[in-house]
């Protein structure tokens, strides 16, 4: 049964998804042309670890584009979402760009994908805005380590936890916090028409339910379940997609802070392996 919490967040997306497919930010016709929606920082350190046939997983994988750039790298790939939309999408841009025989698509909201899918993984990937939906990180990680096999490597590119502490009218000169960092499993609800692909959007789904967590509430899980930590890393800019006001985009594309460009985390990227004993 989906709580309310689900409930809503459901509804945002499946909304969202239409607007998504014909946003500037997601550029399908740039990926139906060939290109990757991936950016350099997954290319640079998930890159070297996918070949010819690896075997990935992507939980929320919203319409497939990052699932399906995996898979023209020559990775067999599953995506996962619980938003019926956006895995109709993955499947018809799958056939649209000839990779679905390496693209399975399932639709599941994280928890209960052990009862929806079966079989191991080399990789599992999460990226850029996903951890934020989840409210229980205990459970993310036992699928986390159900669906890995001894030797298999978890990668997450997400957001840095402190980019969400700051306050929505936050200036670059004056970047005060706003939201809390613990939240002791509440989540914060919000109420926002627009959209981070398009600010002007206007919105069905406006109210969402979501939970900022920092690196000790994502990563301790993790270890206790047999992951190694092979890296950690926090970077001072990000792909485009966050909507806050203080950011400006750099002359390579990222957002970083205005004015200070590389004083303040706006990405953490972690790898680990999942033990073989
Ligand atoms: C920001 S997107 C994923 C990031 C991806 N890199 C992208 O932008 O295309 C977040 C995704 O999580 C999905 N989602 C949210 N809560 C979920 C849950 N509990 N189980 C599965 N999918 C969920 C949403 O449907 C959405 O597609």
């Amino acid at each position: 049964m989906l709580d309310d919490y689900l409930k809503a967040n459901l509804a945002s997306w499946d909304e969202a998804v239409a607007l998504h497919l014909s946003s500037d930010l997601y550029d399908v016709a740039g990926f139906k042309a060939g290109g990757t929606s991936l950016s350099e920082i997954e290319l640079g350190e998930l890159g070297p670890f996918v070949h010819e046939g690896t075997r990935l997983l992507h939980l929320q994988c919203h319409f497939g584009l990052d699932t399906l750039s995996w898979a023209r790298r020559g990775a067999v790939v599953t995506g996962v979402d619980f938003s019926g939309e956006g895995i109709r999408a993955a499947r018809a841009l799958a056939d649209d760009v000839g990779l679905s025989a390496r693209a399975t698509f399932v639709q599941s909201d994280v928890e209960h994908l052990p009862d929806r899918l079966s079989g191991t993984f080399d990789v599992v990937f999460v990226s850029w805005g996903a951890l934020i939906w989840l409210g229980d990180l205990e459970r993310w990680a036992d699928v986390v380590a159900h669906f890995l096999h001894p030797g298999g490597i978890l990668y997450i590119a997400e957001f840095h936890p402190y980019a969400f502490l700051v306050a929505d009218d936050a200036t670059p000169d004056s970047l005060r916090v706003g939201y809390p960092y613990f939240m002791y499993g509440v989540p914060q609800r919000f109420d926002e028409d627009g959209d981070y692909a398009d600010p002007d959007a206007r919105m069905e789904h406006t109210v969402t339910f979501e939970w900022l967590h920092g690196f000790a509430e994502i990563i301790d899980p993790l270890l206790r379940r047999g992951l190694r930590l092979d890296f950690l890393h926090e970077l001072p800019f990000t792909v485009p997609g966050l909507p806050f006001i203080f950011l400006e985009k750099d002359v390579a594309g990222m957002l970083r802070v205005r004015g200070r460009h590389d004083d303040f985390p706006l990405t953490f990227t972690l790898k680990m392996t999942r033990e073989r004993r």
